[in-house]
C-alpha cells in the first residue's frame, strides 16, 4: 500500500483557552488549565529570537567556557551526510555506514546491539517503529535478508543477557552455515560506559569461542561504533580492528542527539531502512525550523507550548500518549531526551509515555480525574500500512458487535481519539496532537529531528544547557566506587545477592 509522506504537524489550538459567552464552571476550568493565546502570542518574538541564538551555535568555533558543553552537530549533520553521499558515494560517511552495514547483513542472521542510554534508544525506536512487529520470528526468506536483530547492554541483567547467550548457543550451531552466524554492534561514544563494557566482554567472549578465538571472522561480525578517542577505540585497535572498521560518533553530537549519526544509522541499514529517508525526513525538519515563521513552524510552536505549560501554567508531568504499539520506543527515546536535556537545577518536565488504548484501561482514570499536572500529547498516526482489519458480521451477536459490522479498527481508533480528546477537554484537561500522514523512515526522521530541535529551544527558553547530562556521573562514580570495593570471590563461587556485599 501506498503510503503518504508529507509533512508531519503539530497541532495545538484544542490546548489555548477561548473566550466563552457565560460563565460555566467548565469555563472556569479551562480558563484556568488552558493556554491564554497572548500568552502565546507575548512568547513568539522571543522564541523566534532563541532560534537565532540555537542556529548561530552551529557557527561558533570557540564558545565560552560558561556555555559548554556545546553540542549542536545534530541539527545540520542529516543534510551534510545526504551531501556528501551525493558527491562521494561509498567513500561518504554514509556511504561506509551503508557499506559496513551490508557486510553484517550478508554475513549473519543474528545481529546483538550492544548499548545504552542515547547509544540504544534511538536505534531501539526504529526498529520497533519501523520494522514488522514480528520480524525477529519472521523466516529468513520473509525477512528478505535483513537479520535478527536484539538489544542488550541497556540494564545490569544477569538473566537476561545468559538468557540471550543461551538463545544463540541453541539457534547457532554452526559457524560455516550463515544463517547460523550472529554479530554484535557495540556502540558507546565515551568508550567507558561500564554497563555497554561489561556487555561486550560477555558477548565478545561467546563469539570468540563460537568462532574461534584468532578467526578473522570475528572482525567482519563485529561492528564498534565509538567517539573519536576512548577506551573503546582503545581496546578495538589494540584487537586489530582498523579505523576502517569501526564507525565514529562526532564529537559535537551529544548521545541523546545522536539517532542520525552511525549510532542509530548504523543499526537502521543493518535492519534494512532507508537511513536516506530518516535523514531526508530530518533535513526537511531543521529547514523547517530555521526558515520558517513560527505561526508555520512546529519546532518553535512545541518548544513555546510545552515552556509555557510547564513554567508558566505548573504543567509538571508531559504525557506522549502514543495511539500505536509501535511508537512506544519512540517515546521511551523522548523520556531519555527530556530527561536529560532539560532535568537540571530542579527544574524540568517529568516526561510520561503512555500507548493508547492499552493505557486507558491503566493510567487514564487518573489523567481524567487526577491531579491537574500534566498536558498531554498525542502522537496520532493517520494512516496504517496494511488493510483495515473489519469487524465484520458474525452469525452470532452476544457481543453485539453486528452492528459495527461495515466498520474496521482505523474507525475504532479514531472513535478513540476522538473520544478521549473530547472527555479531556470536558475536564478541562489540556491536549494536542502531533499527526503523523503515516509511519515511515520520512516522517520519523522529522519527528525525532523536530523533538531533538524544540528540546534545544526549550533549554535555551529556561536558561538550561540542553547539553551534556552532568546528574548521571555521581550513579556512574558510586557504582565503580562499590564495585572495586567488593571481595573478589574464589574462582568458581557464587555471590549470593540476596545477603548483599
Ligand atoms: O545522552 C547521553 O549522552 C547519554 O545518555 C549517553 O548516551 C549514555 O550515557 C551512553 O553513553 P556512551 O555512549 O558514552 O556509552
Amino acid at each position: 500500500m501506498q503510503l503518504p509522506d508529507e509533512n508531519i504537524e503539530y497541532q495545538f489550538q484544542r490546548l489555548l483557552a477561548r473566550p466563552h459567552d457565560a460563565w460555566t464552571p467548565l469555563a472556569e476550568l479551562q480558563s484556568q488549565h488552558f493556554l491564554h493565546p497572548e500568552k502565546l502570542d507575548a512568547v513568539k518574538p522571543w522564541v523566534t529570537a532563541v532560534r537565532g541564538r540555537v542556529s548561530a551555535d552551529r557557527e561558533l568555533q570557540n564558545p565560552p567556557a560558561k556555555d559548554l558543553p556545546l553540542q549542536p552537530g545534530f541539527i545540520d549533520l542529516p543534510q551534510r551526510l545526504l551531501d556528501g553521499f551525493r558527491r562521494k558515494q561509498d567513500a561518504s560517511d554514509l556511504g561506509k555506514i551503508v557499506r559496513l552495514a551490508n557486510r553484517l547483513k550478508e554475513n549473519v542472521d543474528r545481529v546483538v546491539v550492544l548499548g545504552i542510554g542515547g547509544s540504544y534508544l534511538g536505534a531501539r525506536a526504529l526498529f520497533d517503529g519501523l520494522c514488522h512487529t514480528y520480524h525477529n520470528e519472521m523466516p529468513a526468506k520473509l525477512r528478505m535478508g535483513k537479520p535478527r536483530v536484539y538489544f542488550e547492554g541497556n540494564a545490569v541483567d544477569n538473566d537476561a543477557l545468559q538468557d540471550l547467550s543461551e538463545l544463540l548457543e541453541n539457534t547457532c550451531v554452526d559457524p560455516d552455515i550463515p544463517e547460523e552466524r550472529w554479530g554484535v554492534v557495540v556502540i558507546s561514544k565515551s568508550g567507558g560506559t561500564l554497563e555497554t563494557a561489561a556487555a561486550y566482554r560477555a558477548m565478545k567472549a561467546e563469539a570468540a569461542k563460537y568462532y574461534g578465538p584468532k578467526s578473522e571472522m570475528l572482525k567482519q561480525v563485529i561492528v564498534p561504533i565509538t567517539g573519536p578517542k576512548g577506551k573503546l577505540r582503545d581496546l578495538c585497535r589494540a584487537e586489530g580492528f582498523t579505523d576502517d572498521d569501526m564507525l565514529t560518533i562526532p564529537d559535537d553530537v551529544g548521545g541523546r542527539y545522536s539517532v542520525f549519526t552511525p549510532v542509530g544509522l548504523f543499526p537502521a541499514a543493518v535492519m534494512g531502512l532507508d537511513v536516506r529517508a530518516l535523514l531526508l525526513g530530518a533535513a526537511t525538519m531543521t529547514k523547517r525550523f530555521l526558515e520558517e515563521p513560527f505561526d508555520r513552524n512546529p519546532v518553535l510552536q512545541y518548544a513555546a507550548v510545552n515552556y509555557l505549560m510547564t513554567e508558566e501554567m505548573k504543567k509538571t508531568t508531559r504525557v506522549l500518549s502514543v495511539w500505536s504499539k509501535k511508537l512506544e520506543a519512540v517515546g521511551w527515546w523522548y523520556d531519555q531526551l527530556v530527561s536529560e536535556s532539560l532535568g537540571k537545577h530542579n527544574r524540568g518536565a517529568t516526561p510520561l509515555t503512555v500507548v493508547q488504548t492499552r493505557d486507558l484501561h491503566s493510567r487514564g482514570q487518573q489523567h481524567q480525574e487526577g491531579m491537574r499536572d500534566k498536558v498531554i500529547h498525542n502522537l496520532v498516526v493517520r494512516q496504517m500500512k496494511h488493510p483495515p482489519v473489519q469487524v465484520g458480521m458474525a452469525d452470532r451477536n452476544e457481543d453485539d458487535l453486528n452492528q459495527f459490522s461495515r466498520k474496521g479498527y482505523p474507525d475504532i481508533l479514531d472513535a478513540a481519539v476522538k473520544g478521549t480528546n473530547e472527555a479531556y477537554a470536558d475536564a478541562a484537561r489540556p491536549t494536542a496532537d502531533i499527526v503523523l500522514p503515516a509511519v515511515t523512515e520520512h516522517t520519523i526522521g522529522q519527528l525525532m529531528q523536530m523533538l531533538m530541535l524544540a528540546t534545544v529551544v526549550e533549554g535555551r527558553l529556561m536558561g538550561t544547557n540542553p547539553y551534556g547530562q552532568p546528574g548521571v556521573e555521581a550513579y556512574k562514580q558510586n557504582m565503580l566506587r562499590n564495585l572495586k570495593a567488593t571481595p573478589n570471590l574464589p574462582k568458581g563461587e557464587v555471590r549470593d545477592a540476596a545477603k548483599g556485599m
